[in-house]
């Protein structure tokens, strides 16, 4: 078998990580940087230290600090533009994944003219763009080190992908020490979304030795530390295993991709506003139930990598334990149960249902063929 495997050019990973930003911006010979962030960022306080490194790594920085959570198209589109007319040659996306994605999405405009919606689809963007240096603020969404960024069509209300290899940031800083202020309901939700990414790609089709390894390591590193995370945010110990798990998730995800869970998930982004690791959390549990079966080994390693007892137990019997360890995660850490508590009603299944099946890139990844029926009743198992 023949794969690729890709990776940003750097990645600093571990506590203090951060100390490498103004070395790196110095190497980019940037006179102008566009730094990419929330509100969420700028009320925990993390956006001077950057915008001060970058200053010591010789540039001058602007801020542009608007971006939604489930970024739009156009808010992408407004940076991109902001970057051609500023004449800005270097991008710095500090946040949780959507900063990141709109730093990400902004860097290949400002190239390649034109609108992120014109690119939503599998290497569909003709040159390289600025260069990005990444700087996750969670540990969940793994786009530091991902050729893949998701932003919202509002007038479709769908959420859709653009992957392309020039999304690959140049440089990664993943510093656990800028997530001990992430609060516990955005730790538990970006936390899970990054076991979503180790469990999917550890049984998608495009799985292969390589990125195995990761994935299975993330699995251990996530489910053993999320709760510690979640209860006691200043457990440095805990954020660093997150902080290590999600990035091993998100090398797996980069490479092997991930299935139906995010293709379910994306519609109740796109019609309901549900964030990105709600969705994924309310759908995991049940979207492994239906795959379970075909692919009994890897799901029992599954269980085993959570800790559950399979020794001595049949094979489907120690893979249904990686579903019930999966249930039991995310109801610990308090997470949404049902889709009703997130305002679905019954009614809403068959649009939902239409929806997903629109996720072909995804749901074509997926270990297990999904019919339409199939989507509905998954949908059905946590309504
Ligand atoms: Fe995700």
């Amino acid at each position: 078998m023949v794969f690729p495997f890709r990776l940003p050019e750097v990645v600093y990973m571990g506590r203090g990580a951060l100390e490498n930003l103004s070395r790196e911006v110095e190497r980019f010979g940037a006179g102008r940087v566009l730094l990419v962030t929330d509100a969420g960022v700028q009320a925990a306080g993390l956006d001077g230290q950057v915008v001060e490194a970058i200053e010591k790594g010789g540039a001058r920085v602007e801020v542009f600090a608007e971006v939604e959570p489930e970024p739009s198209t156009e808010t992408v589109d407004k940076v991109g533009q902001l970057v051609r007319e500023g004449g800005y040659q270097l991008l710095v996306g500090l946040g949780g994944g959507s900063p990141m994605d709109v730093a990400k999405g902004a860097a290949v405009l400002a190239t390649n003219g034109g609108s992120i919606r014109d690119y939503a689809g599998i290497e569909l963007i003709p040159r390289e763009g600025l260069p990005t240096i990444l700087i996750p603020t969670t540990a969940g969404t793994g786009s530091e080190v991902t050729q893949n960024a998701i932003f919202a069509f509002k007038d479709e209300k769908v959420k859709k992908g653009v992957v392309s290899r020039y999304l690959l940031p140049k440089v990664a800083i993943i510093d656990p020490l800028l997530t001990l202020s992430c609060p516990p309901k955005i730790t538990a939700a970006s936390g899970v979304d990054a076991l979503v990414h180790a469990i999917e790609s550890y049984t998608a089709r495009r799985a292969t030795p390589h990125t195995d390894i990761y994935a299975l390591e993330a699995v251990r590193l996530i489910s053993s530390s999320l709760r510690a995370a979640v209860f006691n945010g200043g457990d440095l110990e805990a954020r660093e295993k997150m902080a290590m798990g999600s990035f091993f998730a998100g090398v797996s995800l980069a490479n092997a991709g991930v299935g139906a869970v995010h293709a379910l998930a994306y519609p109740l982004g796109g019609r309901f506003g549900v964030s990105h690791g709600v969705s994924n959390a309310l759908l995991l549990a049940p979207v492994m139930e239906f795959n379970c079966v075909s692919s009994l080994p890897k799901f029992a390693r599954i269980a085993e990598a959570m800790g559950e007892p399979v020794g001595g137990k049949s094979l489907r019997e120690a893979a249904m334990l990686a579903v019930k360890a999966v249930r039991e995660l995310v109801q610990d850490v308090g997470i949404p149960q049902s889709l009703r508590e997130v305002g679905v009603s019954e009614e809403d299944i068959a649009q939902l249902a239409v929806d997903a099946e629109k996720q072909t890139r995804l749901l074509s990844n997926n270990p297990r063929a999904m019919t339409r029926e199939d989507i509905e009743a998954v949908y059905r198992k946590v309504l």
